[in-house]
Order: structure tokens, then sequence, then C-alpha cells
């Protein structure tokens, strides 16, 4: 008996001393450096937020808009609790160059802990957008990068598909514009059928196997795991509160989203990865690992698969947002400019460049600290410990007239080369002699950058190009904005375009 007592004395004793030492890191020091010293202080905080919520219920109701008021009372970098999560929200590209470029090495990582969808699907930070900033993560990226590079961009898949008598997904695509009158419905469908189509050839290599329904499938789990995200309270909350993901686990919040996972995964499972020529899977097995990296085995088959569904979902719902996007503000454009893009490849890169700086998909997206340090910035310090998040703000960014000249006006031509001499470049002024349409940050800064950017855009000025040549388009409405709370699978959301009717005329020539 008195064994027993002593045992759970014991443990009590050491539950007692956990929580001293939690209050103790939490409060006492709370603001002080390892050797005493005391930390710089936060970048400025909006005064008059509530005390537990901080910053989130403003930010829930008004996304990235509400942070952009603040920045125009706090300036380029300021702080804000969300609930009692601190982020740092960049505001301005010298400050984004200076946090995410110059000090890469510290402010490339990404949380520890995030909700349950992410977690889950991210197999807990195994895939390339989840990992932390490590040696494991840098062998991701390379041999990512060794596929998408030259990733080729394939139009007209098989004719039919024999087994199902169906056409193929340009086919079909071609048969509606056929029709001269598209509602928007019907064009966004057949939009995120060929941008899932493009992203599964751009992973999976250009022979992968591909079933018409597998498209579908896939597409349609993308949508059931974002509505899920935005439909509950524990994943939205969850990558703030750590609370709230554990009681959402314990709730069975898991559940649902392995299910959909796993309908996904065998999917891919099907498209006969590893023997694929060059395909991400077979790059991903093949792959070295750097000389320092402690993890140096093979990388197991589970995280490939979860790394190419990961891979597959991001580029397929960011694809399929932007090309949508890019006609509805095609239709918009006069005759001559139309024109313009059908005979001068230049002009199309220009304007999908500007309609991605006009429009990104993604207009938050976040980085985190590694560890614990102080950043200089215009002759101030500004504290920032692990595991701080880095919020980029494009509707902040993209609009500063010092780097667009007329922010608001929509307008192709400051991305054409010959007029790059006016254009600063918004990251690196020496990029500028290059020209080149980088000059946006839609696909993200630094050491994260978008792997798929490159493969992206030539699909998308390939199409936009055949599109133009064959047909004049009118109607169309790019401005309408429909605000997502997740994004693929983040809490920073996405936005995507309403769209309106667009009439495809055909061409006599
Ligand atoms: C128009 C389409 C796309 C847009 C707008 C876009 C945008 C982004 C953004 C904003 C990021 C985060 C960057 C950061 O944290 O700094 C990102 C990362 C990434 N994207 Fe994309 N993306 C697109 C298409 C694709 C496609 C098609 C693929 C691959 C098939 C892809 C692969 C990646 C990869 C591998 C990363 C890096 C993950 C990391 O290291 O954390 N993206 N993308």
């Amino acid at each position: 008996m008195g064994t027993v007592f002593s045992t759970l004395a014991t443990m009590a004793m050491m539950a007692i001393g956990f929580l001293l030492a939690q209050i103790a890191q939490a409060y006492i020091w709370d603001g002080k450096n390892e050797d005493g010293t005391i930390k710089a202080p936060w970048a400025p905080s909006p005064p008059h937020l509530p005390w537990y919520w901080n910053g989130y219920k403003e930010f829930q109701t008004n996304t990235y808009r509400a942070l952009t008021y603040w920045s125009q009372q706090l300036g380029s970098i300021y702080s804000i609790k969300m609930f009692q999560k601190r982020v740092i929200v960049l505001n301005h590209a010298s400050v984004v160059r200076k946090a995410l470029v110059e000090l890469d090495q510290w402010n490339s990582s990404r949380p520890l802990t995030t909700d349950a969808i992410e977690t889950i699907m991210g197999d807990q930070g195994k895939t390339v957008f989840t990992a932390q900033f490590t040696a494991h993560w840098g062998r991701l990226r390379r041999a990512i990068n060794k596929v998408l590079r030259d990733a080729p961009v394939v139009l007209d898949v098989v004719g039919k598909d024999k087994k199902n008598k169906k056409n193929s997904t340009m086919q079909q695509f071609q048969n509606v514009l056929h029709q001269g009158k598209v509602d928007p419905t019907l064009l966004r469908t057949m939009t995120n059928r060929l941008a899932m189509e493009a992203v599964i050839h751009m992973v999976m290599g250009e022979q992968s196997k591909l079933d018409p329904e597998w498209i579908d499938t896939l597409i349609q789990v993308c949508h059931d795991i974002e509505q899920l995200q935005s439909s509950r309270w524990y994943y939205q909350y969850g990558s703030l509160v750590p609370f709230v993901r554990t009681l959402g686990l314990l709730l069975g919040g898991q559940h649902r989203v392995v299910q959909l996972r796993n309908k996904a995964l065998d999917i891919l499972l099907q498209m006969d990865p590893i023997t694929n020529g060059n395909s991400v899977p077979t790059s991903l097995s093949n792959i070295e690992p750097s000389k320092n990296d402690p993890t140096p085995e093979p990388i197991p088959a589970e995280e490939i698969m979860i790394n190419t569904l990961h891979l597959i979902m991001h580029g397929y719902c960011l694809l399929a947002t932007s090309f949508f996007t890019l006609l509805q503000r095609l239709a918009q454009q006069s005759p001559i400019i139309q024109q313009q893009m059908a005979t001068n490849p230049a002009w199309t890169t220009s304007f999908v460049a500007e309609t991605l700086r006009y429009t990104p998909p993604l207009r938050l997206y976040t980085h985190t600290a590694k560890k614990d340090h102080t950043m200089e910035w215009q002759e101030t310090s500004y504290r920032v410990d692990e595991g701080t998040y880095w919020l980029i703000n494009l509707d902040k960014i993209h609009f500063d007239a010092s780097y667009y000249p007329n922010p608001y006006q929509f307008d192709p031509e400051r991305f054409l080369m010959n007029n790059k001499d006016q254009v600063p470049s918004i990251l690196d002024d020496e990029k500028r002699t290059q020209g080149g349409v980088k000059d946006h940050l839609a696909f993200g800064v630094g050491r994260r950058g978008c792997l798929g950017s490159r493969a992206s855009q030539r699909w998308m000025v390939t199409l936009l190009t055949r599109i133009v040549q064959e047909y004049e388009l009118r109607g169309g409405d790019p401005d309408t904005l429909v605000d997502h709370s997740t994004g693929i699978w983040s809490w920073t959301g996405r936005t995507e375009t309403k769209g309106a009717t667009i009439e495809f005329i055909k061409k006599t020539n």
C-alpha cells in the first residue's frame, strides 16, 4: 500500500514539476535569451485586440484584408497574435528579402505541429511542403526538382480511352468551347480536369496510366478535404491552438480524412508509378542523400507516395484556380491584345505573370523560424522565436506602387522584356537585368519557393496560346473573388475567381 502511495506521490510531484517548468518557460523566461539577457522587442502589434482571440476573429472574418488593414497603421512589418500564437506579418518586398532570403537558413522551416488534416495529409511533417528545414527535406526537394524542372507540356493525351469509350480531356474541352457560350460552372469543371491531368503528367511522367475516372475521383477527394477543413472548428483552429487539435483527434476527426487520403493513394498506386521512367516517385526512390544527412536510408515507399499525393493536390488546386482566372481575365481583353497573344509568346507570358500578380491564388503563405534570433531591419531589432510564423502578405506586396506603378491597373506590359528597365525586380535588383516573369511572389520566395512554377507557367502559356489562336473570347468576370478559409491544407486560405459566362467565337482563318 505504502509503495502505491509513494509511486502516486512521485508521479504527482513530476506532474507539478512539469507544470511549473511550462509556466516558467511561458512567463518567467519569456522575453529572455538562454544567457538571461533580454530579447529584442516583437515587431509592433495592433492595439485593443480581445485578450484570448487576439487577431484571429478579425482574420477569420476578413482574411488577408484584415492583415492589409493593420499594415496601413503599422507598416511593412508587424506582429500579431492569433489566439496565443505569434505571427509576424511581412508587407513589403524588402523585408521579405531580409527575413526569407538573407536569413533563409533560420527562417525556411515549417511548424512541428499543424492541424489534424495537415498532419494526416503530410504524414506528420514528411512531405516536402510540411517537412522542417533539414537535410532530408533538401533531399526531397532535389529529387522533385529533377523531374519538374524539365517536365514536358502534355496537351493531347490519347485520342480515346478505349476501355470507357470516353473522349480525352482535351477533346472534351474542345467540344465545350465549340458550343460558343460556356457558363462558369462547366468551364471550371473542364479547367479542373485539364489541370489535374497536366499535374499528373508532370509528377508521374508522360507515360503514366490515366483513367478519366481517376481524374474526377482525385478532384473530388481534394474538394472534400478542403470542405472538411473549412467546416470543422477543430481543423480551423488546430494549427494555432494545440489543445483544440488534440481534442479533434480524440473526437475522431481524423477518420474521414484518413479515408479520403487512402482513396486517393489507391488511385496513385494503380498508375504504376515506380516503374515509370521520369517521374517523381522514381526520382524519390533513387535520390542519394547529401553527406551530412543523418537519415541516409532509402526513402520509404509510404513517404514517397504521400509526397506524390501532396504534390498532385497542391499542383492541381493552384493550377486549376490560376487557369480559370486567366480565362476570365483574357475574355475581358480587347481583340487587339488577344491577337497579340496569339502571335507573340512573350505577350502571353507577360499576361500570365500579370494575372498571377493581380490575382494570386495564395495571397498568404507561411514559413516558420528554425531558432530564436534577432532580425535587424532598417536599424531596428526585431525578436523572432523558434516556431514563430512568418506570414507573407501578397495582398499588400503585389499592390505596392513603388514596384508596380498604377498597381490597380491590370497591365501585362509591365512584365514585357522591353519594359524591364522601368520595373524594379521585387526581391533582387540584380535580377532586373535578366528580366523574366519572376517579379512577383505568387510562387513563393526563398528556399521554399515553388518547384512547379516553371512547369506551371509553360503549361498555362501553351494552352492559352492555343485557345487565343482558335478563338476570340468575350465576357468573363475576373474581379469577383471567393475567399476560402483553407488552402492546401493550411489555415492561411486560398482565393479564386467566381467567373461569368464566356463566349468563345471561332476564328475563321
Ligand atoms: C499556378 C500554379 C502554382 C502556384 C501559384 C503555386 C504556388 C506555390 C506557393 C505559394 C508555394 C509556397 C512557397 C513558399 O512557401 O515560399 C509553393 C510551393 C511549392 N510548390 Fe507550387 N504552385 C503552383 C503549382 C505547382 C505545381 C504544378 C507543382 C508540382 C507539380 C508545385 C510544387 C511545389 C513545391 C514542390 C513547392 C515547395 C514546397 C516546399 O519546399 O516547402 N507547385 N507553390
